[in-house]
Parts: C-alpha cells; structure tokens; sequence
C-alpha cells in the first residue's frame, strides 16, 4: 500500500474542497485533495451563478480573483415580481452592498486552474475513499487510484464531498441528526445562448407558479420553471418551456428574448442540516452538511463561508491556537440557520403549493400580501437585501 503524510486531507473537489486547498496553501499548511470524479465532469456540472459580496472578497483575497473581477456582472439589486408587476429591490440604495453574478463553474474552474499553477496534489478519479480513526488523534483515508491500494496519513480530515458523500455517513449514526424537508416542487432550469432579456435577476410568483430569469454573461441565459417534481425533463419540449416562460415572466411592454437551449434539467429542492459539522478530527464544509433551497442563491455562497470559517480555524490552530477550531462546529452551524431560514423564506414566498383548494387559494392570496408588504417597506427590502448579499461570518 502506498503511504502519503499530510495535514489536512480534503475529500471532495468541489468549490469548497478547492478553495480550504488554496488558503491552506496561502498559510503554508500542506493538503491533499481527493476527487471520485474526473476533472471534466466536476467542471461540466452546471449550477448556481449568484456570488455574495463577501464571497468575491474571499476569492479576491486569496488571488483568485482576477477573471471573477474582469468577468463577474456586478448587481445592484433584484427584481420581485407578483401580481403582474415588476417591483425593483436596490440593494445598493437600501444597504450600499451588492451581489456578482458568476457561474459556480467558473469559480470551480479557476480554482483549478490555481491548483494547476501551484502544483498541488490534487488526485481525480479516485476510488474507494474511506476516512478511518476520525475519533483518535491519527485519522487517515484510504483509497484506490490506478489500480492501487493507497493510504493518506493526516491530522485533520475535512469532507467537502458534497450531499452524497463518505464523510458525513463515517459519523455513527448515533452521533448524528439530520434536519430536513422536502418541498412539493422542483425546479426545471435551463441555459439558453441569448441575451439577457433583464439588467437585474427576476424572481416572480405568477399564479402557475415560480418563475426566474437569471444569467451566466452578456450573451448566456439562465431561466427556471417552478414543476412538480415527479415531472420528466422529456414532457418539456423547449417550445412548451419557452411558453410557460412567457407566460409566467411577462408584464407590459416587456419582451423575453428566446434562444437556443444548451441544457436543460429538473432539480428537487430540500433543506437539510446535520446537528454536527465536526466529529473527533472531521470537519464537514459546503453541502456535506447543509443543502438549502436555491431561490435565496445560498448554495455556494454557505460552502464559501464554511471554508472561510474553517481555514482560519486551521490556520490558528498550526500556529498554536486551538479555539477556533473548537468552536467551528457550532459557530458554522449558527450562521447555516440564519441561512437556512432566509431560504426558506424566499422559497416559500415565491412557490405555489400544489394543490387545487380552499387553502392554497388563500396561500397565494397571502403570499401576494406578503410580498405586496416586502416591495412596499424600506425595512422589509433592507432585511432582504442584508440577507440576500451575505450576512456576516
Ligand atoms: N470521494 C471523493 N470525492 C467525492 C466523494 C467521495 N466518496 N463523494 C463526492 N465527492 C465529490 C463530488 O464528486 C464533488 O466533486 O465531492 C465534491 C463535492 O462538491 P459539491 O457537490 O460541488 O459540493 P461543495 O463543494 O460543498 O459545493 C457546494 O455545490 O451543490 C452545489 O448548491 C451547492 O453551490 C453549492 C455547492
Ligand atoms: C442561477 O443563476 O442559477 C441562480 C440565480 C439565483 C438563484 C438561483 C440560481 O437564486
């Protein structure tokens, strides 16, 4: 079996397993990153694209800023929509903050190419990943890659491995508790090659349901469709998704550009959290611990803050100080609420529930006053807006 000693091992090469790479790297601290999947197809997956202010410092602060900073569409707010009415909320009037519009796939991809550059040991295509003595004080991960057994020696095991990953599932069971739901809608999102149709992202609850219009550049679309989730991408041809779109996102003398559909794919949307972000010598980053539902754009944007919060943790342990890594679980964990809350929040304002009676009649109805409230209040657009660009670490 071949041996390797690090200090930390990451499991998972996903934004948040790239960048705890990159600022251990900053502080001199050495990793290894493992990866099951191939570069190409961890670069290939298509996701969320909205980054908190605090997100760009962090990326801007660690040097892998520079295309963010050339590339990134800075927004100075969101639209609401309801009701037939485009309402405008101006995060920068409200607060002076704002949000960078940037693909997590060109975060992921910068990232990488910084790890090309440093020359860091980051192993794709691994197999068979297993952390072991996470309890004691000399955890390691064993591994296969190409057609060998290996074994990496560690002090800390950190799992950025995503929802489905091994690190959160070496937790005994009966150690841990998930918190979760599911709601009863999914989102059917799709890249078109078209111009943007909008200068600010539209969120909007149309009586058939959520409808958004985000955007990946100048020239590259981003649009989503509330559907059931036991709906099949194939019953959606791109003529009927293109009507829906109409349909839901119109208002007067406004027009929605259509054009050729790149992707196209149906997501479920869940919360989840686990009770515990650490466990003896794991710590757990990015969506190993928590999903949120996309509508706040927190996905990213919490994996982000978790490897802000645990890299300086690190940091100060290998100098000598061991608090803030005592204290990364729970103070991870406090901001995730807050997060999770938001989410939720904006989730369930925006979504019809399914269902053809008295109650969801009177949801909606109420939905419509609640936002009717939010885009008619100072207080209620600065509460959004705080939240939305990134609430502190
Ligand atoms: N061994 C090694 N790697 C693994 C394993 C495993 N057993 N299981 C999963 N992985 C890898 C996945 O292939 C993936 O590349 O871990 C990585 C996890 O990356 P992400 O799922 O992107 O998670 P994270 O880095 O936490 O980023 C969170 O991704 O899902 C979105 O909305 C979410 O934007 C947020 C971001
Ligand atoms: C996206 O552009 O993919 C996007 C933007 C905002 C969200 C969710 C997704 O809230």
């Amino acid at each position: 079996m071949a041996q390797v000693t690090t200090r930390v091992a990451i499991i998972g090469a996903g934004p948040a397993g790239l960048l705890l790479g990159i600022a251990l790297h900053r502080a001199g601290i050495d990793f290894v990153i493992l990866e099951n999947r191939s570069r190409e197809y961890v670069l290939g997956r298509v996701r969320a694209g909205v980054l908190e202010q605090g997100s760009v410092e962090t990326l801007t602060r660690l040097g892998v800023g520079d295309r963010l900073a050339r590339d990134g569409l800075v927004h100075d707010g969101i639209y609401l929509q309801f009701a037939g009415e485009r309402h405008h909320v101006d995060f920068t009037a409200l607060i002076g903050r704002t949000v960078t519009v940037y693909g997590q796939q060109e975060v992921v991809k910068d990232l990488m190419a910084e790890h090309d550059r440093l020359g860091s040991d980051a192993r794709y295509e691994v197999a068979d990943v297993a952390p072991h003595g996470l309890d004691g004080s000399a955890p390691t991960v064993t591994f296969t890659s190409d057609g060998r057994q290996h074994e990496l020696a560690a002090d800390f095991v950190v799992g950025a491995d995503g929802f489905h990953g091994v690190s959160r599932a070496s937790i005994p069971a009966d150690q841990i508790t998930i918190y979760e739901r599911e709601y009863p809608y999914a989102w059917l999102g799709i890249l078109a090659n078209v111009a943007p149709s909008t200068d600010e992202l539209i969120y909007c609850l149309h009586e058939d349901g959520f409808a958004m219009h985000s955007m990946r550049s100048h020239s590259v679309s981003r649009l989503y469709l509330q559907v059931d989730p036991t709906e099949s991408i194939d019953a959606w041809s791109d003529a009927r998704i293109w009507d829906a779109l109409h349909t839901r996102l119109g208002v007067p003398g406004w027009t929605l550009h259509e054009g050729e559909v790149t992707e196209k794919s149906i997501t479920p949307m869940r919360s989840f959290v686990a009770s515990r972000l650490d466990y003896g010598r794991l710590f757990l980053v990015g969506d190993a611990g928590h999903i949120v539902p996309p509508t706040g754009a927190k996905g990213l944007n919490s994996a982000l803050s978790d490897v802000t919060m645990l890299a300086a943790a690190l940091i100060d342990f290998f100098a000598g100080d061991e608090r803030k890594l005592a204290e990364y679980g729970t103070a991870a964990l406090a901001r995730q609420w807050r997060t999770q809350q938001f989410s939720q929040w904006m989730t369930e304002m925006l979504h019809r529930r399914p269902g053809d009676n008295a109650a969801t009649a009177f949801d909606y109805r109420s939905q419509l006053g609640e936002l009717s409230y939010v885009t008619g209040s100072d207080y209620a657009m600065q509460m959004l807006a705080e939240q939305y660009t990134g609430l502190k670490l």
